[in-house]
């Protein structure tokens, strides 16, 4: 089922020249986990804010084309309508808390507060981001004294608490070490099962090449590409869009080793080698 429906985006920031996003078009199907890749300032904040209704609701400039969500293009709906099908993660977890809440479990009340949920609903939401997150025990914490990870996965909660049909993440793992960045990897992928579309921007390609469903790579506002993981990091002139395939298609690369029935490079560890490879030179 198509979710999200992008026809000739185009967009620039006030009082600036440049065209931000270049003519963007694609398709999102609903439950589909997208990697969105490419070099600093290609565009991928911009198009996670365009998603997300804050182009051009909150930041104004010149706009063309359309963003469509569930049929609805939000250009021509309040953002308020927005807010509850899309929910956007920033990419440092301390600047979504809301830094007036003393617990976890009240951190995530606060947006439902806002949409002035009944109190019996409230609870069932809050306690169902919280088993969903696994983040049941540090209910009762105080938010800024937990870990990166944790802190991360508590904005997660309190996104998903007002019930999103689609999930924006922008970098949400750079500010995390190693086993935050798996923690928060393995929560998105499990919203996933649960039907919610992921939309996150990444400069971590190995987590992309493991967990993404497809990606889309752009490059100074343009999509230059919306494919397979495979068949994105098998591209040859990727280094000239400003991305390092995952280490493992480097090698195959620089080896010549291909899957014998796509011709693509493998991207995950577990895919070389193994039986259905071949070396292009034999
Ligand atoms: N508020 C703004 N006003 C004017 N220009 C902006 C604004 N925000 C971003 N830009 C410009 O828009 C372009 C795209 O920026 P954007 O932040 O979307 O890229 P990005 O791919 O997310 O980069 P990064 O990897 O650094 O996060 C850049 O040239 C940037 O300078
Ligand atoms: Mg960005």
């Amino acid at each position: 089922m198509k979710i999200v429906e992008v026809q000739n985006l185009k967009y620039k920031y006030p009082d600036t020249d440049k065209l931000v996003l270049n003519d963007i078009s694609f398709t999102l199907e609903k439950g589909e986990f997208i990697g969105l890749i490419g070099r600093n300032t290609a565009g991928k904040s911009t198009l996670c804010f365009s998603l997300a209704g804050l182009v051009p609701h909150f930041f104004k400039g010149a706009y063309g084309g359309k963003v469509l969500i569930e049929d609805i293009e939000v250009r021509h709906v309040e953002i308020e309508d927005i807010i509850t099908k899309v929910g956007l993660v920033f990419e440092n977890p301390f600047s979504q808390m809301t830094g007036s809440k003393y617990t976890v479990y009240e951190e995530i009340a606060f947006g439902l507060e806002n949409m002035g949920l009944e109190r019996a609903e409230m609870t069932k939401r809050i306690e169902e981001s919280l088993e969903l997150l696994d983040i049941v025990e540090i209910k009762d914490q105080f938010p800024f004294g937990l870990s990166g990870g944790q802190m991360q996965r508590v904005a997660i909660a309190s996104v998903i608490a007002m019930r999103p049909d689609i999930l924006i993440l922008d970098e949400p793992t750079s500010q995390l070490d190693p086993q935050g960045s798996e923690e928060v990897f393995k929560v998105v992928e499990g919203l996933t099962k649960e039907g919610i579309t992921i939309i996150m921007a990444e400069q971590k390609i190995e987590k992309i090449a493991e967990y993404a469903d497809k990606v889309l790579l752009l490059d100074d506002g343009k999509l230059v590409d919306f494919n397979t993981p495979e068949y994105i990091f098998s591209r040859e002139d990727l280094m000239e869009h400003g991305v390092e395939a995952p280490t493992i298609t480097r090698i195959a690369k620089r080896l010549g080793i291909t899957n014998k029935n796509t011709g693509l490079y493998p991207i995950r560890f577990e895919q070389f080698p193994a039986d259905s490879l071949v070396t292009k030179n034999e």
